[in-house]
């Protein structure tokens, strides 16, 4: 039988997915930001490093900036904590719009990551200032800048966090000794359309297996973000590799988040409109939430 929500499909699984509704966006910022630190010093202490992957966005800049700051800053075990990024536009790392520039700014810039472990994603400054004109000339050159961007960040993914049994698979968590690398925590945000890293409704990215694709994000899907934006080649992390974590939070704030969160909470199951819903860790899925977000879900699943 097909099941009718993404709720419902976690609570049949290992793990259910949890939700918890913190009161307005500071204490949901906080509350990240220490579960972040907690999971970075269990990590470091099973397995002696700590691999996660940041979000871009603005929902996540007041987390970073609790980690940036004391007590928190001294908490992460920085030296031992491993940084990629979900998905990237390309337009090189100074841009205003560059999620690197973002994360370092808020984040990076201010505690002791050593710099060999910041693997940003790099897709290539001038793609999309040459975007429009070779779209319209018909010339595949910036989607060609952009999917090398993609396949470097798969090769260093897969190069990671690949399997030492030589399939190229990214193991899930727990198989292996210390030796082998898992990917701890991946923090994600959510558009109002239902996207989140790149991956946005009816995207081919969401069936790709590799671990990172190259999406053109156009004028359609633009209207899902909170900002509005132009047209952009960007790269992104796929299911594929997202489904491996250990653990995922998925982190929504404010009001005009509600219905979105309802839908992907509670809707119908369909991941090709509602690509959040095709985040099903092999680990467990954590729903963190204000309670303007939270405030069109039903009591049973805000329990959960
Ligand atoms: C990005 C993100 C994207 C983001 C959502 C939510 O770089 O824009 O990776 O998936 O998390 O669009 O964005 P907000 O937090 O700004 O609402």
């Amino acid at each position: 039988m097909k099941p009718r929500s993404w709720a419902e499909v976690k609570d049949r699984g290992r793990d259910r997915a949890l939700v918890a509704v913190h009161a307005d966006e500071l204490s949901l910022a906080l509350s990240v930001a220490a579960l972040m630190v907690d999971e970075g010093r269990r990590a470091v202490d099973v397995r002696g490093r700590f691999s996660v992957v940041l979000t871009g966005g603005s929902t996540p800049v007041p987390v970073y900036r609790f980690l940036a700051a004391s007590p928190l800053r001294e908490l992460m075990p920085w030296a031992r904590t491993e940084v990629f990024w979900t998905d990237e536009r390309c337009v090189g790392p100074d841009d205003p719009r560059s999620n690197e520039r973002m994360v370092r700014e808020t984040l990076l810039d201010h505690v002791p990551v050593r710099a060999e472990n910041v693997h940003p994603i790099r897709c290539g400054s001038r793609v999309n200032s040459e975007a429009g004109k070779e779209k319209r000339s018909g010339a595949i050159a910036a989607a060609t800048v952009a999917e090398a961007g993609a396949d470097r960040y798969d090769a260093l993914l897969t190069s990671l966090f690949a399997a030492g049994d030589g399939s190229g698979a990214i193991p899930s968590p727990g198989r292996g000794g210390t030796e082998e690398r898992t990917l701890d925590l991946v923090l994600l945000g959510l558009g109002k359309d239902g996207h989140t890293a790149s991956l946005f409704p009816g995207t081919s990215a969401l069936q790709e297996e590799r671990a990172a694709a190259a999406v053109f994000v156009g004028a359609v899907a633009n209207a899902g973000t909170t900002a509005g934006e132009e047209d952009l080649w960007r790269v992104t992390i796929t299911p594929a590799l997202i489904n491996r974590a250990a653990t995922v939070v998925f982190l929504a704030s404010g009001s005009t988040k509600a219905s979105i969160v309802r839908d992907t909470l509670q809707g119908s199951y369909d991941p090709a409109r509602l690509p959040a819903q095709s985040v099903d860790p092999a680990g467990v899925a954590r729903w963190q939430l204000d309670e303007e977000a939270a405030g069109l879900l039903d009591a049973t699943v805000r329990r959960s």
